[in-house]
């Protein structure tokens, strides 16, 4: 299964994320998460992205399709993978499609701004997994703890309400072009175009998640 989550910034990609790679047995891959290891390593990469991410800015594609395509031809991403946070302009999607790359389902998570900017405030993170929780609305067991590790969480540095309505209007500039993008992609590719469905995000996390995986069965049942 070939998955790619849409949606703006904090719509709940990273959340759902969670539940499919459990679900399916396939890699998460989160390009926001990559970057943020690469800036806490120090590493070259880390050293090049570290401000853009701090500005709610986007990286440069060629940076990304490169990182992108690097991790997915590792042997793990055979059987699938799932996108999050990856491609974010048209550049980015063309790139796979020039590699020949497929993809089976694209679902977009629809969260408005002014729900968005609430959410980011109570948003917290683990840095090594890229867990993400809510301290209200998707709280972790023990107050700032994973769940898994027992390690800290951390706010990210892009989660103050300036960087976040700079991350939105990036986001409706050029990630959201890519909802028509791929709704009238069907025409050309026939049967290999991917399903595209839009799930309403403002629902409790639980929820939003039933109806992704409910879509994700039914693409199953019919190929
Ligand atoms: P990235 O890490 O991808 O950030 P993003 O797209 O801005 O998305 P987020 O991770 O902020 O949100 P999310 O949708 O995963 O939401 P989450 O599940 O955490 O990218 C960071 C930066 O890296 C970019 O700004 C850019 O600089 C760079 N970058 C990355 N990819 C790039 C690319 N392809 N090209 C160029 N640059 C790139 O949920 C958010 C909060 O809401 C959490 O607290 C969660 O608990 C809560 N929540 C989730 N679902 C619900 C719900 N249903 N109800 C209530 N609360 C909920
Ligand atoms: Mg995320």
């Amino acid at each position: 299964m070939r998955v790619m989550l849409l949606g703006s910034p904090g719509a709940g990609k990273g959340t759902q994320a969670q539940l499919i790679v459990e679900q399916y047995q396939i890699p998460q891959i989160s390009t926001g998460t990559m970057l943020r290891a690469a800036v806490a390593e120090g590493s070259e990469l880390g050293q090049q992205v570290q401000k853009i991410m701090e500005n709610g800015e986007l990286v440069p594609d060629q940076v990304i399709i490169d990182l992108v395509k690097k991790r997915i031809s590792q042997l793990d991403c055979e059987n699938g993978f799932l996108l999050d946070g990856f491609p974010r302009t048209l550049s980015q999607a063309q790139s796979l499609r020039d590699a020949n790359i497929e993809i089976d389902v694209v679902i977009e998570i629809f969260v408005s701004d002014e729900e968005i900017v609430k959410r980011m405030s109570g948003r917290r993170i683990h840095p090594g997994s890229g867990r993400s929780y809510h301290i209200d609305f998707n709280p972790p067991k023990i107050s700032g703890k994973d769940d898994l590790s027992g390690e800290d969480l951390i706010q990210r540095k892009d989660d103050r309400e300036e960087t976040v309505r700079t991350r939105l209007a990036v986001y409706h500039d050029q990630t959201k072009p890519l909802i028509d993008y791929y709704q009238g992609y069907v025409p050309e590719l026939g049967k290999k175009a991917p399903k595209f469905v839009q799930i309403n995000g403002i629902q409790e996390v639980q929820e939003v998640g039933k109806q992704i995986l409910t879509v994700l069965e039914q693409y199953t049942s019919d190929v």
